[in-house]
């Protein structure tokens, strides 16, 4: 047993080391085959039409705002539980993010809440758009976030997503293998972005993915992504682009990580009800599990136990050698978004105060996941 048990980090344990291999005996690091296998070997199991590999997660939404025409003027929904990235892209933008709460079980954004957000506060205007109230923004775009792997609630947001004419992001960069109702997370917004960061289910040191159906999306994307270069010779560029695209190099140790996809996730699943038959038991700790119609990845495992316990069971698990982490800290109350429009945000508050993920890698051992619920147990028993 390892004398630190990690939260979250990466197993490299296949054919990534031959892979690399070949790029730097072929000095194929930058560009190269590896891009475009990757790239299609990442849209079949999606199931999506078109991958475009990008440099990381956050480049991936921020080209996903700026292709779907998000603008200084406009709103983007986004949950208030999540990682920083989901917001800034939407400031990269100049845009303005509302805040909506997430739901208590999933801990993805609430679709009710978000329905209520543009019936009460937001008015149709005659160019088929949506128009805050309070702000006169044309509501533009709704990112989604399928929260530490759990998927959201997909038949609700894109039919609200439909009905007020805004266009759907899923950030789906925690939740690569995931399903809803028996389809991958990635396969229900206009795009989805993915995270290869080192922490994730599958890494590439650093990357992203953005998938799509819309082959302009994808076309524009990958454009954007190289500098917005429009000639194959001359330097001549037709927009301002971005160098947000994916070496070679990451790409194979993508394509080797992507192979093993299938098992890492099955993994996190046994670990997970391994954990679950150690700490069902004990009273006022909660084990936060899928919906009846999820297939989580259980990228990381969230354990809800009182406000005020999480802080103290926190520390007593860190300095007991088990690294665990909170749950996001919502971005509404960060100091650069606290102008922003919310809406109410119990639910995002309750899930920070009480919440805490406990080690989730893809190499935990039996005994491992024995002695972090026996830490637990330990503790709350004291
Ligand atoms: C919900 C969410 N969005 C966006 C990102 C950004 O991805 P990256 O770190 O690859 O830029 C991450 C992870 O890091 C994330 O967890």
């Amino acid at each position: 047993m390892r004398e630190v048990i990690p939260l979250s980090i990466p197993v490299i344990s296949g054919n990534e080391w031959a892979y690399v291999k070949e790029c730097l005996d072929s000095g194929w690091v930058s560009f190269g085959s590896y891009v475009d296998r990757f790239e299609d070997d990442f849209k079949k199991y999606v199931g999506s039409k078109y991958a475009v590999a990008l440099v990381n997660g956050t480049s991936a939404l921020h080209l996903s705002l700026i292709t779907l025409g998000a603008e200084p003027e406009d709103e983007v929904l986004v949950p208030s539980l999540t990682f920083i990235a989901t917001v800034n892209v939407v400031r990269y933008c100049s845009a303005s993010p509302v805040f909506i709460d997430c739901d208590s079980d999933t801990l993805c954004i609430n679709p009710k809440r978000v329905e209520e957000f543009l019936e009460k506060e937001t008015e149709l205007k005659s160019d088929g758009y949506s128009y805050n109230k309070k702000t006169g923004k044309r509501i533009k775009v709704l990112i989604v976030v399928h929260m530490y792997g759990h998927p959201a609630d997909m038949d609700s947001l894109v039919r609200i997503s439909k009905k007020y004419n805004i266009s759907l992001v899923e950030d789906a960069t925690e939740s690569l293998g995931s399903e809803y109702r028996g389809k991958k997370t990635g396969c229900f917004g206009d795009v989805a972005c993915f995270s290869f960061n080192a922490n994730k289910i599958i890494t590439t040191g650093g990357g992203g993915m953005l998938v799509t159906d819309n082959e302009a999306i994808a076309k524009r994307v990958k454009y954007l992504s190289q500098q917005a270069k429009s000639d194959s010779i001359e330097y001549t560029h037709d927009d301002i682009g971005y160098n947000y695209r994916l070496t070679n190099i990451q790409s194979a140790i993508g394509v080797a990580q992507l192979e093993k996809i299938e098992e890492f996730v099955s993994i996190k699943r046994k670990n997970f009800e391994a954990y679950k038959e150690l700490l069902d038991d004990l009273p006022n700790v909660k084990l936060l599990s899928e919906m009846e119609w999820a297939k989580s990845n259980y990228w990381l495992y969230t354990l809800k136990v009182s406000a005020e316990k999480r802080e103290p069971l926190m520390a007593y698990l860190n300095s007991s050698g088990i690294q665990v982490r909170p749950v996001w800290k919502p971005i509404h109350t960060h100091q650069m978004y606290q102008g922003f429009q919310k809406g109410p945000l119990k639910n995002s508050m309750n899930a920070y105060e009480t919440g805490i993920n406990i080690p989730c890698s893809t190499n935990l051992k039996g005994d491992e996941v024995k002695a972090v619920a026996g830490k637990i147990r330990e503790f709350l028993k004291k």
